[in-house]
């Protein structure tokens, strides 16, 4: 069901660019239009404009107009490294998340295309702000 996304994540994530942290994640993500935008994370001397692979995908889905999200795809781990623990999106992430998604949305954290974890978004960012 998610292979498409999975497989779209650890493409994203050989584009990481991460000279800081040599930490590299990939996303992919899946719209309700059937499309998938990826991302990658891409980091910057002065370290705060750093953006996430996540929130990249996000940014680049909504501003061609996607506002309707399903599933996204994360994997991550050390630059030139398989990853072996199941990498979480951020914080900050989640909240972006959040603005634009409810309680279907799914979270998959990818090691390779064979494992991978499903996360209802609820219960990895429950209680959360949800404006004023
Ligand atoms: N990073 C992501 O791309 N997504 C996350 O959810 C966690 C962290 C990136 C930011 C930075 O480039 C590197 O991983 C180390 O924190």
């Amino acid at each position: 069901m998610y292979e498409d996304i999975v497989s779209e994540s650890l493409k994203a994530r050989r584009n990481s660019y991460c000279p800081y942290s040599h930490f590299a994640v990939g996303a992919a993500l899946l719209c309700g239009s059937g499309k998938i935008y990826t991302g990658c994370n891409i980091e910057s001397a002065a370290f705060t404009p750093t953006c996430c692979a996540e929130r990249l995908a996000f940014y680049k889905a909504v501003e061609a107009g996607e506002r309707e999200f399903t599933a996204i795809a994360v994997c991550g781990a050390p630059e030139g490294t398989v990853s072996d623990v199941f990498c979480m999106p951020c914080g900050v992430c989640r909240e972006v998340m959040r603005e634009f998604c409810g309680s279907g949305f799914t979270v998959i954290s990818v090691i390779d295309e064979k494992t991978y974890k499903a996360f209802a978004f609820d219960d990895i960012l429950p209680n959360s702000f949800k404006g004023l």
